[in-house]
């Protein structure tokens, strides 16, 4: 555990924390973390987009009373923002999911444990559930392959305290990850989730297509479950509008970071489609690229409920454990503030306000 507060000076941005990981993480376990699929296009478009959009704020508008705090799902939290799943965090820092669900309650930002984490889903709800500013505390679900089996993890996610369910529809196989394959990483010995079945680890795409979900496996999931049903990776509005009939109670306009299927367009050129479609029935969330606090205002002018922020929070880790996952979390609270009084803004229901940017334009 010996890389506690060892963050130097000077880290004042996500970037920054980018930075110094990419300098101290083994190369191999960088290109896990930081790699997109193929020549990716995606994820750099989705930097990109938000890059583009150009805000347009009013100027002296009544700032009394401002407030950041919003809800999801009839959960407070301190600001529209939460953890993407990422699996695997154990490669970061030995704090791992742990260290990132602390950091999260502690910051009263919302949290989305992966499938595919190293620490049991049990220790992790038991690092936020105690916390009384706690944002929403969500377990990501990948289709297992059958029913049985997504049952019982969807039930154990609810016995321990999980809100609600994401389930994650844009990865029946894994996309085509150069980098990571051009590094030569593996998973390190012993790193296995212990919540894939172990006739599920390590299945071949001619097996993973087979058993790939379809819609009538998500209304069956909402239906089954009590907790509420997100579905992840949506970049289509006709795919937003079938999820509503399948009973999804949340959407997460998502391309996987860029890391699966590349070239499909960039999360902030999808989203307005998307708000569209969904017209207010369910909380339409995105992710993909989001670095700075201006980013949250754009997402929230084009309609989104929530931000998810991935691998900045890898890099968090990566430098000092929970302390830094805490730190890079503050950092883009303390912007999001900062940009949502400088758009005039005091009420995160506010800044839904499609005159406040720009449209967004496909890069
Ligand atoms: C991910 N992501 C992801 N998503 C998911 O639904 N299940 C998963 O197990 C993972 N695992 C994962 C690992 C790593 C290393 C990364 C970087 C990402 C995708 C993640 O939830 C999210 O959609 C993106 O990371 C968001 O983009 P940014 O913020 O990383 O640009």
């Amino acid at each position: 555990m010996g890389k506690h507060l060892n963050l130097p000076p000077g880290l004042v941005t996500l970037a920054d924390h980018g930075e110094h990981a990419r300098r101290s993480l083994d190369a191999r376990t960088w290109a896990y973390f930081e790699g997109g699929a193929a020549d990716g296009i995606t994820l750099h478009a989705n930097r990109a987009a938000w890059e583009a959009i150009r805000l347009r704020p009013r100027v002296l508008a009544d700032l009394s009373g401002f407030d950041p705090r919003t809800a999801l799902l009839g959960r407070a939290m301190a600001a529209p923002v939460l953890v993407a799943p990422m699996a695997h965090q154990g490669l970061a820092h030995p704090d791992a999911e742990r260290g990132t669900a602390l950091a999260a309650a502690a910051l009263g930002v919302g949290l989305v444990l992966a499938t595919q984490s190293g620490t049991p889903l049990e220790e992790v709800a038991r690092a936020s559930l105690p916390d009384p500013d706690r944002g929403p505390l969500w377990f990501q679900l990948y289709w297992l392959g059958n029913r049985a089996w997504v049952r019982e993890l969807a039930d154990r996610a609810q016995r321990a305290g999980y809100e609600a369910i994401v389930l994650t529809v844009d990865a029946p196989v894994q996309g085509v990850r150069d980098a990571e394959r051009r590094s030569g990483f593996t998973l390190p010995a012993g790193m296995e989730s212990p919540h894939v079945p172990p006739v599920a680890r390590g299945a071949k795409l001619a097996a993973l297509v087979q058993q790939a979900a379809t819609w009538d496996e998500v209304a069956w999931l909402a239906s089954e479950s009590t907790l509420p049903v997100l579905l992840k990776g949506i970049t289509h509005p006709a795919d937003a509008a079938l999820a509503l009939e399948a009973g999804a109670a949340g959407i997460i306009v998502s391309n996987h970071g860029g890391r699966v299927l590349d070239t499909l367009p960039a999360t902030a050129t999808v989203l307005p489609e998307i708000v569209a479609a969904v017209d207010g029935r369910v909380p339409v969330l995105v992710d993909g690229g989001i670095r700075r606090g201006t980013d949250v205002v754009k997402a929230l002018a084009l309609g989104a409920d929530a931000v998810l922020v991935g691998r900045p929070v890898l890099h968090g880790l990566a430098n000092a454990g929970a302390a830094g996952v805490a730190h890079v979390l503050r950092l883009l609270l303390d912007e999001f503030m900062a940009a949502m009084a400088l758009c005039g803004k005091r009420r995160v229901a506010d800044l839904r306000d499609a005159g406040l940017v720009e449209a967004p334009s496909r890069p």
